[in-house]
């Protein structure tokens, strides 16, 4: 059904009172296909929207036709050596996607509970958490492409995922609206602990030797103790990606801030806590007006209500700003602006 001047309040993570002046619902193929001969469709700027856990509105009425991903329906198909191929449909909850396949002993996603959105985001910026991304664990995707109306289906080589990005966000952006997933899951999981964080929540929790349910449940555990709750303080996750410089880079930065936070990466690189950078700028637990930093974590911002895209964003840029007179790296956000 095609909703007028839709309000886009309960699906956007930030909180926004934002509208919409047209909003569908994509409940099968046949609504995308219908919508495609539209005249809606040739005239309209077109929004494809999960659950609005990694979007920020700049303005408070979008112009445009919103397409609200809401098909549904899990697959599993028995594949061998203990692997088991599960096609998933787009508008599944994540989450909850997640403690079904753990619910039904299937593993490699347990580092990646309790991540907000929808299952057709996953793949775009290559969610991660805890030392797993979705690209280890994709088998393929199957895509309406938006500008010859076809179905294709989109291999992980050509998704092209690195840290929080994929083809999707970059040459392909806005061209695919993303129908189905697949993921290659085990029932004889590899677990993967190197987090030290989860052991020590594994060993608070009394776990000795932990299963996949065990490891979703320590995840879990410990991003409800470091995140907040959307439903509670409008936020998006971490606004801005991990920076990664050069080893050179970090040695010199390190020589000036000696506790300075980093992880090595590939090819000589390393990984920048941009949570670090932020809080060492000042910006912690920092509110002006409607909007601030977290107080448990320097890398979310949050709307304490009534915030405006652009409050949110401005305060954004200002913390980019400090960041890089500070230690002359720019901060890239990682939350997409509509
Ligand atoms: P949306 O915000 O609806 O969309 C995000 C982008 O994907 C938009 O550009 C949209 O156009 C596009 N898109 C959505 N669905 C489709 C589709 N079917 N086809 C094509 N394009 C589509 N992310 C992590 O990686 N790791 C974390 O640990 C993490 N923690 C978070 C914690 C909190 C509290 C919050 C609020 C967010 C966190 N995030 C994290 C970010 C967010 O959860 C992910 O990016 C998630 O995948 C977004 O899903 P969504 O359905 O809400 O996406
Ligand atoms: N730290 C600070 N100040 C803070 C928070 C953290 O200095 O306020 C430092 C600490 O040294 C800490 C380190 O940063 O040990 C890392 O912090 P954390 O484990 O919270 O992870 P992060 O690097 O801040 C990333 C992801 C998260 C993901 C976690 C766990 C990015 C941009 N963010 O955060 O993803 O959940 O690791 O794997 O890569 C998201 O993408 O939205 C998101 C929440």
């Amino acid at each position: 059904m095609l909703h007028r001047n839709f309000s886009l309040r309960s699906y956007n993570s930030f909180g926004l009172d934002v509208a919409a002046s047209y909003f569908v619902q994509i409940n099968d193929l046949s609504d995308l296909e219908d919508l495609y001969k539209s005249e809606l469709w040739k005239r309209e700027r077109k929004l494809i929207l999960g659950g609005g856990s990694n979007t920020l509105f700049l303005d408070d009425y979008f112009e445009g036709l919103v397409l609200w991903v809401n098909n549904k329906g899990i697959s599993l198909s028995e594949t061998k050596n203990d692997m088991v191929r599960v096609s998933v449909a787009a508008g599944e909850d994540w989450p909850g996607f997640v403690q079904q396949m753990l619910n039904q002993g299937l593993g490699g996603l347990e580092n990646l509970s309790l991540i907000p959105g929808k299952v057709g985001a996953s793949p775009i910026q290559n969610i991660g958490a805890y030392g797993v991304e979705v690209k280890d664990v994709f088998q393929g995707l199957l895509a309406f492409d938006m500008e010859t109306g076809v179905i294709v289906d989109i291999s992980a080589k050509e998704c092209d995922f690195g840290y929080r990005s994929s083809a999707f966000k970059t040459v392909w952006k806005n061209r695919f609206l993303i129908i189905s997933v697949d993921f290659l899951l085990s029932t004889k999981p590899q677990l993967k602990l190197d987090y030290g964080a989860i052991r020590a929540e594994l060993l608070r929790m009394g776990v000795r030797e932990p299963g996949i349910r065990e490891v979703g449940l320590a995840v879990s555990n410990i991003r409800r103790s470091k995140l907040p709750d959307p439903s509670q303080l409008g936020n998006a996750g971490s606004f801005f990606k991990n920076p990664v410089v050069h080893q050179l880079v970090f040695n010199d930065l390190k020589q000036e801030f000696t506790d300075i936070v980093g992880h090595p990466d590939k090819n000589q690189t390393v990984k920048l806590s941009a949570a670090w950078l932020i809080e060492r700028a000042g910006w912690k637990n920092r509110r002006k007006g409607n909007v601030g930093v977290f107080q448990h974590q320097a890398l979310v911002i949050v709307n304490f209500g009534n915030a405006t895209g652009r409050e949110i964003f401005g305060y954004a840029m200002e913390i980019q700003h400090s960041v890089k007179e500070m230690f002359g790296i720019e901060l890239e956000p990682e939350v997409n602006f509509v």
